[in-house]
């Protein structure tokens, strides 16, 4: 166990003692909000590169991610698995909240300011972007709300998920995975130093693009 670890389980222990089982009492709300934000920061914006930014972030993605998180695995009506994601820590995090609280959560964070404008100029585009820009935006608008803005966004935090997206299946002894299916397709011919070319890329962009 690494201290991050430990760190992370102290803080999924502080929550369970707190919480006591799933109460949707919105006082509660903020004392949730300070676990978060030992690690997404104050204002939802992240200083560890693993971590992602949650500030401004989509409401319906966020919720979505939260969702798996609490239930890493459930399967469409269909029984078919399109969309996975587990992670020890946000695993633990979520596992004693219930829905209202998610919700709550998802709209606390997409509310917030994603930040100042970036201070460096941004990266030209590289080859492969473009696709990318379709839905999630970037040097254009974002039109869907279940997909996340990648624009600011942490350049190792990206390329991490771009890993795990690419072999669902690598890390799984970690617990930590993730899988989607559109993504996975996506990212089919795309070798890794093109994708870390493409996370530095959307990095770089304001997070501010237009609606
Ligand atoms: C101990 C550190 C830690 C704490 C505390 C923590 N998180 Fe996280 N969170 C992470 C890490 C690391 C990831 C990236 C997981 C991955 O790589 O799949 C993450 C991912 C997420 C994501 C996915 C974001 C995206 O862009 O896909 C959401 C949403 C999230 N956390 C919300 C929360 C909320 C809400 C709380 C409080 C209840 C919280 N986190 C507490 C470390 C933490
Ligand atoms: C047809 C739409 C579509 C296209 C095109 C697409 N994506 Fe995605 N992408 C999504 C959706 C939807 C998700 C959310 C997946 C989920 O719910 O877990 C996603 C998730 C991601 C994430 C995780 C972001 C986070 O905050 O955790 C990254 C990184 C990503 N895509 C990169 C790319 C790259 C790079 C390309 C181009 C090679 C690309 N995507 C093309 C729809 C798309």
């Amino acid at each position: 166990m690494t201290r991050f670890h430990i760190c992370a389980a102290a803080a999924g222990l502080f929550l369970a003692a707190t919480l006591g089982g799933r109460p949707a009492l919105s006082q509660e709300t903020p004392v949730v909000i300070e676990i978060c934000a030992q690690c997404h920061g104050e204002a939802g914006i992240s200083t560890a590169p693993l971590t992602p930014n949650l500030a401004g972030q989509r409401q319906k993605y966020l919720l979505k991610q939260l969702r798996s998180f609490r239930d890493p695995g459930r399967e469409s009506a269909d029984g078919e698995l399109l969309s996975d994601r587990s992670h020890p820590i946000m695993n633990a995090m979520t596992e004693r909240l219930n829905d209202a609280e998610l919700f709550r959560l998802a709209k606390y964070y997409s509310k917030l300011s994603c930040g100042p404008e970036a201070s460096v100029k941004p990266l030209p585009m590289p080859e492969g972007a473009d696709k990318c820009e379709v839905c999630h935006g970037g040097s254009r608008s974002n039109p869907f709300t279940d997909t996340p803005v990648l624009a600011g966004q942490k350049a190792d935090y990206l390329l991490r998920q771009l890993d795990l997206m690419r072999k669902p299946e690598r890390d799984l002894a970690e617990r930590n995975k993730r899988r989607h299916r559109l993504s996975e397709i996506m990212l089919d011919d795309l070798d890794r130093d093109q994708l870390k070319e493409i996370s530095a890329y959307f990095a770089s962009l304001s997070c501010h693009i237009p609606e």
